[in-house]
């Protein structure tokens, strides 16, 4: 009896946690709706299997307990039953499948208007690229990385050439317009993961992965490295500074002297 009410009180309690629990999600400051509203409607699901798998159990101990000349039947198969929990099951797993689908077409579909960045990865900070006056990012390359040109940009674009370079500083984006970030790793993999953002992808060395989003709300956020990648994994951390559009383009206008042609003159 004792362990069957420990078991209700277990399921109680889990529930009553969820509902009051203090560790919850920073407010969200992003587009990404849509990640919290798959990850609720996972936890409701996985959270009503958990109620009644407990409740079940509380029940079996206690319907079930042990009394002088009783013996337990044998049944070590049962075709419904088993077709019933298949059933159930796999309606479970779909439902929390689905919404996915549907959200992972959003979070490839890059909006057309979005502004293209570069987010470099190395052990163990984060560097950026933004495209100058011209609003477009010339190309780069891992294989051109050298001491003076730490993003490997290309020389030969010249769009590359007014691209501010920023080397472990902060990242500046206007409110409100959707951003393209290109990710490059300089060694390992990484993973750029800005909590209020929600969404977050990796940085693989030897290819291009990309993340979109749009920040919604003005202020200063934490980058983390969402995969381990050395000693120094807890210590990679980043700032994205989210402002209006005339602050931003105030930023963007001081941040002349990071211009790539400055930064590395030609003559190399
Ligand atoms: Cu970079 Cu963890």
């Amino acid at each position: 009896m004792a362990v069957a009410l420990i078991l209700v009180l277990v399921a109680i309690g889990s529930v009553a946690f969820h509902l009051w629990s203090p560790w919850w999600w920073t407010p969200i400051a992003s587009n990404w709706a849509y990640i919290d509203s798959t990850i609720i409607i996972t936890f409701w699901i996985t959270g009503a299997v958990f109620v009644a798998v407990v409740l079940f159990m509380a029940y079996c101990v206690y319907r079930f307990r042990h009394r002088p000349g009783l013996q337990a039947t044998y049944e070590p198969e049962n075709r419904r039953l088993e077709w019933w929990l298949t059933v159930v099951t796999g309606v479970g797993v779909a439902a929390m499948l689905t919404p996915g689908l549907f959200v992972w077409r959003q979070f490839i579909t890059v909006p057309e208007d979005a502004t293209t960045i570069e987010i470099m990865g190395q052990q163990w900070q984060w560097s950026f690229r933004l495209p100058g006056p011209d609003g477009k990012l010339g190309i780069s390359d891992t294989r051109l990385i050298s001491p003076e040109n730490s993003l490997g940009v290309s020389r030969d674009d010249p769009n590359a050439l007014d691209d501010i370079v920023v080397e472990g500083g902060e990242l500046h984006l206007p409110v409100g317009k959707p951003v393209k970030a290109l990710l490059r790793s300089v060694d390992v993999i990484h993973d750029f993961y800005v909590p209020e953002m929600r969404a977050k992808m990796d940085l693989v060395p030897g290819q291009v992965s990309y993340i979109w989003f749009t920040p919604t709300r003005t202020g200063t956020f934490e980058i983390l490295c969402a995969e381990l990648c050395g000693v120094g994994h807890s210590m990679m951390r980043g700032t994205v500074v989210v402002q209006e559009q005339s602050e931003y383009q105030a930023w963007l206008e001081d941040q002349a002297s990071r211009s790539f042609a400055r930064l590395a003159p030609a003559a190399q």
